[in-house]
């Protein structure tokens, strides 16, 4: 999905940077090779890179000198250092003063590859600013004029450049990273280092040492000391996506930090100071996690003196239009068509969807859209086909429990029916339950994962829906 970057290649040695430049161009990056170090700092200083990749040891200047001098001029311009066996400290030292990491050579390929999609991400994370209420243009902005929204903008202006930490809550694909940005970019640390951990995406071992870093030897494997992400981004902005899925024993540690403003790297006893301003994100519902204490209250007050809450795109959708443009504009030159033109039915058929995947999932229609139209008027039969087709059948109110919700609105429109409300959404909860508790098996805690509830949800709805027969682990007929 990421286009390549721009790589800076700073290698003297001819046939190592040979082999790098062409597995980073085979990976879509256009890269620059320069030999020297004053050459590289030369061409970094140009601001047409967006990752630099460096040897350590380097004719003329050093890429320890390199760093150094890059992170004062260009903060956000992230540096990963190539060194060899016995230079490690140097290296480590670097990330203390802004490289982004390091690589100790031999390296396997894919470990550069994956560590230059990262930094390459890191960049445009803090490089792209995020406008707030644009109309249609093509760098990233936040869409929509919505009074929630507009509500969410003013927020966003009021409290970017307070030194507080900021929780952004909001369904999958409402824009939580986006905010995230966007508060970055108004705040007075705009031009210091925005630096993005998902702790979803980290297994918990290594989190903690993403995050504090480690000492020499702290665990196996640790060979030698990291920096971790939270000194990387001193004075700047650590945006901690998905804080609802750290393990609680990570929350203490987090808790701490935010308390003393200092941290302990993972085996380690100095206090490093740090000055971190921290927004974090999630989906899901903190307070029902704090109830069954997979999430601790201390750290929940700490990082939540501010609460941005993203509405779903569905309660919303005076937006979509305006979005579906923004798309459409966004994504149509790349995908073959300059641009799309769209029938107001179809629109219209965009803005009757149920949309549980939020604005991502209208991004990815749209996409689907103008792939399938290649240039011509989009009609509603456009729409409706590339719904479908990203799996839309179980979003969109076709279907069976479509049907049912059409006939029990006719009958409530000749007065044959009532509670039309409370009915469907009972008739849609007993299905989604007892098909959830059925194919866990009658594990509750598992059910309850896969719908995105509190087990104490879960259990009351199991309950109010007569579902419940008793012990938890029983199995329960539909
Ligand atoms: N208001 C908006 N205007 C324009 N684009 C938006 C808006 N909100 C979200 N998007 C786009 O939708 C996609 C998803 O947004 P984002 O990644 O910020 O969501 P998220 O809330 O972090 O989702 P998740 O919980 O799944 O991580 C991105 O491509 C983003 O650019
Ligand atoms: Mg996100």
């Amino acid at each position: 999905m990421s286009p390549g970057a721009k790589v800076l290649l700073i290698e003297d040695d001819a046939g190592i940077a040979e082999t790098l430049e062409r597995v980073l161009a085979d990976e879509g990056h256009e890269v620059t090779v320069k030999r020297h170090g004053d050459e590289g700092l030369a061409c970094a200083s140009t601001g047409a890179v967006n990752v630099v990749v460096t040897d350590l040891r380097l004719p003329g200047l050093n890429g320890l000198e390199l760093t150094r001098r890059l992170r004062a001029a260009q903060p956000r311009l992230p540096v990963i250092l190539i060194t060899a066996f016995g230079t490690t400290d140097t290296a480590i030292e670097a990330t203390k003063f802004g490289a982004y990491d390091y690589l100790l050579k031999p390296f396997a390929i894919p470990q550069l590859l994956e560590l230059v999609r990262k930094a390459a991400e890191s960049n445009r994370l803090m490089s792209e600013p995020v406008d707030l209420g644009a109309r249609g243009i093509a760098r990233d902005a936040l869409i929509g004029r919505s009074e929630v929204m507009q509500a969410i903008y003013k927020e966003i202006g009021r409290v970017a450049s307070k030194p507080v930490n900021v929780l952004i809550r909001g369904e999958t694909g409402t824009g939580k990273e986006l905010i995230a940005r966007a508060l970055y970019h108004h705040s007075d640390r705009a031009a210091a280092p925005f630096i993005a951990v998902n702790c979803a995406a980290i297994p918990e071992p290594l989190l903690e040492s993403e995050l504090f870093g480690h000492e020499r030897g702290a665990f196996t494997g640790a060979e030698a000391r990291r920096i971790g992400r939270f000194e990387q981004a001193d004075h700047g902005t650590l945006f901690l996506d998905e804080i609802g899925d750290m393990t609680p024993s990570t929350q203490v540690k987090l808790v701490r930090v935010l308390q003393e403003q200092c941290l302990q790297r993972v085996g380690g006893r100095e206090s490093v100071p740090v000055d971190v301003r921290v927004i974090a994100a999630t989906h899901r519902d903190l307070e029902a996690a704090i109830g069954q204490k997979q999430f601790r209250e201390d750290l929940f007050y700490r990082l939540s003196v501010v609460v941005i809450t993203l509405p779903p795109l569905r309660s919303r959708r005076e937006d979509i239009p305006e979005l579906v443009r923004y798309f459409l504009q966004k994504h149509g030159p790349a995908l073959g068509s300059a641009e799309p033109s769209i029938r107001p039915e179809a629109v219209e058929f965009l803005q009757e969807q149920a949309w549980p995947g939020n604005v991502r999932q209208l991004e990815n229609v749209v996409r689907k859209i103008v792939l399938s139209t290649q240039g011509y008027t989009i009609s509603a039969e456009h729409a409706r086909a590339a719904l479908q087709q990203a799996g839309g059948a179980n979003f969109s109110p076709a279907g069976p429990f479509g049907d049912y919700i059409e006939q029990l609105i006719a009958a409530a429109r000749r007065g044959e029916a009532a509670d039309v409300h409370a009915r469907v959404i009972d008739v849609a909860e007993r299905e989604l339950f007892s098909r959830a508790i059925r194919e866990a098996g009658g594990n509750q805690a598992k059910a309850a994962r896969w719908l995105g509830v509190s087990r104490i949800t879960m259990k009351a709805k199991l309950v109010q829906l007569g579902l419940h027969r008793g012990r938890d682990h029983e199995s329960i007929a539909p």
